[in-house]
């Protein structure tokens, strides 16, 4: 798009033609039910299942995009799928992914209540931090299943999904305890399932997020 154009247009327009440049078409603007989302989550799978923008295509077994209610008040974004959920094509299943069911239902909340995905939908190898270009080349579903699902709240797991969402580079503490704006849409940051595994101790801080997230948005 040429510059002298993109000036004129709003944030809004500016998002839905950087979708269309990255691949991602049909683009969804206008308010939609509870079964078309589900829908369009399926057809986002059922088109981009065997996608190859990135290298992490070569060593998958499942394109992982997300699960849960295609109508969730919550979304909750972690940063891409372990050997488990590669294996099983579902998010959250290993073992952060147990800790994390368990952490849900601390707020009296299922798997099914809210939908859970990750930054990007396959697995790095040797679950290593994915990449800035295997980032980007996968964001553009995230801003998809954000534009259909509509959240109240995005509640990013750990510093990569945090720090991606939110266009910074800064560590989990300068992004805990606030609640930042993603595309009109609260967005709150708080302890990667698998920190807590390796740290007992955050187990505590991380429940005290979870009583915000569950007393302002419950
Ligand atoms: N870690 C993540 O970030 N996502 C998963 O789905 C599983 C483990």
């Amino acid at each position: 798009m040429e510059k002298r154009l993109h000036k004129f247009l709003s944030n809004k327009e500016k998002r839905i033609e950087i979708l269309k440049l990255s691949g991602v078409k049909d683009v969804i603007t206008n308010k939609i039910t509870p079964t078309q989302k589900r829908d369009y989550l399926d057809e986002i799978y059922e088109k981009y299942k065997d996608c190859q923008r990135c290298i992490l295509a070569e060593k998958r077994n499942n394109f992982v995009l997300g699960e849960g209610d295609a109508d969730a008040n919550i979304m909750f974004v972690g940063e891409g799928p372990g050997a488990q959920e590669d294996k099983t094509g579902r998010p959250f299943v290993g073992k952060a992914g147990k800790l994390f069911t368990k952490m849900l239902s601390a707020i009296d909340l299922s798997r099914q209540d809210v939908y859970i995905t990750n930054i990007v939908k396959c697995r790095p190898p040797k679950n290593r931090d994915p990449r800035a270009d295997e980032i980007k080349a996968c964001l553009p579903f995230l801003y998809q299943q954000i534009k259909i699902i509509k959240p109240n709240l995005i509640c990013a797991l750990g510093k990569v999904a945090g720090n991606t969402l939110l266009e910074k580079q800064t560590s989990l503490s300068n992004l805990r305890n606030s609640i930042f704006t993603f595309q009109n849409t609260d967005l709150m940051v708080t302890y990667h399932p698998s920190a807590l595994l390796y740290h007992p101790n955050w187990k505590r801080p991380a429940w005290e997020d979870l009583k915000k997230l569950r007393d302002k948005y419950l």
